[in-house]
């Protein structure tokens, strides 16, 4: 219920000019340290998938944040995690993308056999701004043989308009702010 959204809300930090000036921060690590905002989270992500259950195979996950609760959530519905990392962390052989973040560039990799053919994934992040890191890992997702299902984000930064990057593909944020 309402109670609950803005219990949740109520844990995201806020922080004006980290990492850079005119940036406003989310931060939902207090989320997690917070024992009842973490199992509303997960219950809400749950609640919210984009897609049914039936129809994915496995969660993809971004570092850094993405690891902190895909894997708690594929364990809920029974699946296994893929890790998109950060490029140079992984073994061979890796699939990597560059993209542009709103703080910066990156690259990403996942393993090249984590994804079976046309194995059904839903991508998972803490939060969407710009989308740059979200379709650069469908990318690679689609690029090692798989489907994007769908993605689930905990957030969405309004006014960047980082969904339209995302195509054709369903998704859900649980909580939008500017
Ligand atoms: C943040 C966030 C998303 C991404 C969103 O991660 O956790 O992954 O940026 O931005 P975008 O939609 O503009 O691409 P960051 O790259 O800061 O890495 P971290 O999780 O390792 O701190
Ligand atoms: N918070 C956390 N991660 C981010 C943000 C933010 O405001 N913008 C881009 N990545």
């Amino acid at each position: 219920g309402q109670d609950n959204a803005d219990y949740l809300i109520s844990r995201i930090r806020s922080v004006q000019g980290f990492p850079k000036e005119g940036i406003n921060f989310r931060d939902f690590m207090p989320v997690l340290a917070d024992p009842k905002a973490l199992g509303l989270m997960l219950d809400a992500l749950e609640a919210a998938l984009p897609v049914p259950a039936d129809s994915f195979d496995a969660i993809a996950g971004l570092e850094a944040r993405g690891f902190l609760f895909g894997p708690a959530l594929a364990a809920r519905l029974g699946k296994g995690f893929i890790a998109v990392r950060k490029a140079g962390k992984l073994p061979p052989e890796t699939i990597g993308e560059s993209y542009d973040l709103e703080y910066g560039t990156a690259s990403i990799e996942i393993e090249a056999n984590m994804v079976g053919a046309g194995e059904r994934v839903l991508i998972v992040d803490d939060l969407i701004a710009t989308g740059g890191t979200a379709k650069a890992a469908a990318d690679l997702i689609r690029r090692a043989g798989g489907v994007v299902a769908g993605f689930s984000f905990v957030m969405e930064l309004i006014g960047l308009d980082g969904l339209a990057e995302l195509g054709d593909v369903p998704s859900s944020t649980l909580v939008t702010m500017p």
